[in-house]
């Protein structure tokens, strides 16, 4: 009888959880004892999924059914803790890829029930937000912290580790999304993001690039004009055979696409009137984007608190983190847990507690 609840003690100073996190290309377990990481395990698609130019849902999913096991038993060896240690199990339900979600949250809700220890549902998304906490430790909320990811892109307002509120967010594609286009058009590989960065060292920010509403638009921005002129360039040039430097035109596309988060999340820092702000996402491992906000933090007086690079991209540490939060508010999933392709911005930042005032 699956009831891990009698004696479940959720003001436990520094309990053990395991996270379990597969809504992509990565198979990956960690386990933290409060926010302390004691071991961290990848098994990565991405070689296999390059070659297809991007992900492939059914390669994704029987990749991680190949790896959950002993990626998971890996990581709770690697933490030199036993089965019996482990306080709860956490998981991402969403948003993601469905199948590949499922096979996560399948190996989760039988891992559970055969040790009887409590299950956490966690939002991919709040996970990226929650990685903060596993690089400084004492870090408290109110800050204003940086959301870039594949999917994502947006400025908020953590009130509390629970709640967060939107300032700004992106009115078309997310960040990620805009690098791996860009990165198509120059023949870049998947995975966008981190080749169009490569690519841009050799390069020079030097071909004007659309304003993306700086100055303008609140603490909103908006990625489909950049990615239009930066396919319009490339285009042109190619219609007219003349040569162009494609390490100029990532170097271009990079600090424009940057350089309006990093004003937009200073300037949002600055009238919330905080003196933290972090950052969380895959794009978040961008060098030149951590650099400028690390400059801009400093300039202003604010302390910055970046996650470790494989932090920023997808990783398990961050899924135990925020199922740490989620342990203290004694949010806990039942064996009815599924996965969720796809869970709307405002609702990824919502409490359970506010959902459940509202229904
Ligand atoms: O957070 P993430 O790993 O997955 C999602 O939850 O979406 O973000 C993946 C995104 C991809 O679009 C990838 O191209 C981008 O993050 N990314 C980068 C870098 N590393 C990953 N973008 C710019 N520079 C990077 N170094
Ligand atoms: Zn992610």
């Amino acid at each position: 009888m699956y009831n891990p609840f009698e004696k479940l003690n959720t003001e436990k100073s520094e309990p053990i959880i395991l996270g379990i996190e597969s809504s992509c290309d990565e198979t990956a377990a960690a386990v933290i004892k409060g926010r302390t990481i004691l071991s961290d395990e990848i098994a990565s698609s991405a070689k296999i999924q390059a070659q297809f130019g991007g992900v492939v849902p059914e390669i994704a999913s029987r990749a991680h059914t190949d790896a959950v096991a002993e990626v998971v038993e890996r990581a709770v060896k690697n933490a030199g803790v036993t089965y019996a240690d482990i306080d709860a199990i956490a998981v991402t339900y969403g948003a993601g890829l469905l199948g590949a979600l499922l096979v996560g949250v399948s190996f989760a809700k039988a891992f559970a029930y055969a040790l009887n220890k409590p299950l956490i549902a966690v939002n991919h998304i709040r996970g990226h937000l929650a990685a903060a906490y596993l690089d400084a430790p004492e870090l408290k909320p109110p800050f204003v912290t940086l959301l870039a990811s594949g999917g994502h892109t947006a400025i908020l307002y953590a009130g509390s580790e629970a709640e967060f509120e939107i300032l700004g967010a992106t009115l078309d594609d997310a960040a990620g999304e805009a690098f791996d286009k860009v990165a198509r058009v120059l023949g870049l590989q998947y995975p966008g993001g981190p080749n169009i960065e490569r690519c841009a060292k050799d390069g020079a920010p030097v071909i004007p690039m659309p304003k993306m509403l700086k100055g303008g638009g609140g603490y909103n921005f908006s990625y489909s004009g950049l990615k239009t002129a930066v396919i319009n360039y490339c285009h042109t040039k190619e219609q007219k055979g003349e040569e162009y430097s494609k390490a100029d035109v990532a170097a271009s596309f990079q600090s424009a696409a940057v350089d309006v988060l990093v004003e937009k999340t200073v300037a949002a820092a600055q009238e919330k009137g905080v003196d933290t702000v972090t950052a969380g996402g895959g794009v978040v491992a961008n060098t030149y984007l951590r650099n400028s906000l690390q400059t801009a933090c400093q300039k202003h007086g604010l302390r910055l608190v970046l996650p470790e690079k494989r932090y920023c991209t997808d990783n398990a540490a961050m899924i135990a983190s925020e199922g740490l939060v989620q342990y203290r508010l004694g949010n806990f999933a039942g064996m009815d847990l599924t996965a969720k392709a796809s869970i709307p911005l405002a609702a990824t930042l919502e409490t359970v507690q506010s959902r459940r005032a509202k229904e």
